[in-house]
């Protein structure tokens, strides 16, 4: 079923169709509920109106039987809906293996996409494959923004200081809408652009077409040089700073005798708060980078110390 009016967008995903069910199946339910009450409020005021000559005494019939059943047959009802957001929230909220990475950072009024694998960058537009399982990691250089794909039926409130995630696997190649859900400053309602869901072939000719020369990984390792990182945490380095190589996804001891797990919130947070959580055995002597390296390089950055593993590091030098 599809109904396209300016209130009711097109549906590009799956996700979406099941989405509307659920929504014209509460709405169906409302209606239920609340149509008999109506009904009888306006059969109510018709008969016992002022002036007519009806019985106004109040007899009490009461069972128990006929109390309990319609409070709790709504009342399962709707948590049958309740069970059923529940399920495609979980869905929505549920990492598909193997999808297509794209980083996405949020500033006033704008919107920068990064595809991972061939570093292609985008501003107020996002071409995704059809078919294909798409991850797309968020963050906000400045307020807070989010993250709507009416056509998909997402929603992602994009924060300063923190990654968060929409995943999705859109269907239907076509052109749709992508906003800003977040007031966000003077200039919110014009926050936005397109996404554009492309049958394969179409997406891999856009990748070449949009040829950035270098993976996000590729670039991060640039700029790794570029900041003077390398020249603490490479191989080759005397001061003892952590071996960054192999890092990513493993757990970290800190000073403090807990633990982390070196995971893009970390790495991020290490580059710009040094001092809030040091690696066990490391003096705090690294420099902090606020207001010098912009989101969109520390998620390079990340990419790059992900995608570093121990023989690579030491290809190097
Ligand atoms: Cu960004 Cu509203």
């Amino acid at each position: 079923m599809s109904f396209v009016t300016p209130l009711w967008p097109p549906q590009a995903s799956a996700y979406a169709e099941q989405v509307d069910r659920l929504f014209l199946g509460f709405s169906a339910l409302t209606v239920l509920l609340v149509l008999p009450v109506f009904i009888l409020i306006g059969i109510f005021a018709l008969k016992y109106r002022r002036g007519r000559d009806v019985d106004r005494t109040h007899r009490t019939r009461g069972s128990v039987w006929l109390e309990t059943s319609w409070a709790a047959g709504p009342f399962l009802l709707v948590l049958g809906f309740f069970a059923w957001g529940v399920a495609l929230y979980v869905d929505a909220q549920t990492e598909p293996v193997g999808a297509l990475e794209i980083s996405g950072t949020a500033k006033q009024w704008m919107w920068k996409f990064s595809h991972h694998p061939g570093g292609q960058r985008e501003i107020n537009e996002l071409h995704v494959p059809a078919g294909e399982p798409v991850k797309i990691t968020l963050t906000s250089q400045d307020v807070i923004h989010s993250l709507y794909l009416p056509a998909l039926r997402l929603k992602q409130d994009v924060l300063p200081g923190r990654y968060t995630t929409l995943s999705f696997t859109a269907d239907r190649p076509g052109t749709y809408a992508l906003r800003c859900a977040e007031f966000c400053g003077a200039n919110h309602a014009v926050m936005g652009g397109r996404i554009v869901v492309q049958t394969p072939r179409d997406y891999a000719q856009w990748l070449s077409r949009s040829g950035a020369d270098k993976s996000l990984a590729e670039r991060g390792k640039l700029l790794f040089r570029q900041y003077g990182c390398s020249g603490c945490h490479g191989p080759a380095s005397s001061v003892k700073a952590p071996d960054l190589a192999g890092l990513y996804g493993r757990p970290v001891s800190l000073e403090s005798g807990e633990t982390i797990i070196a995971d893009d919130q970390y790495i991020r947070d290490s580059i710009l708060f040094p001092h809030r959580a040091i690696a066990a055995g490391y003096p705090p002597i690294m420099p902090t980078f606020r207001n010098v390296i912009e989101e969109e390089d520390l998620i390079a950055l990340t990419a790059f110390i992900r995608n570093t593993r121990a023989e690579d590091w030491r290809e190097e030098e």
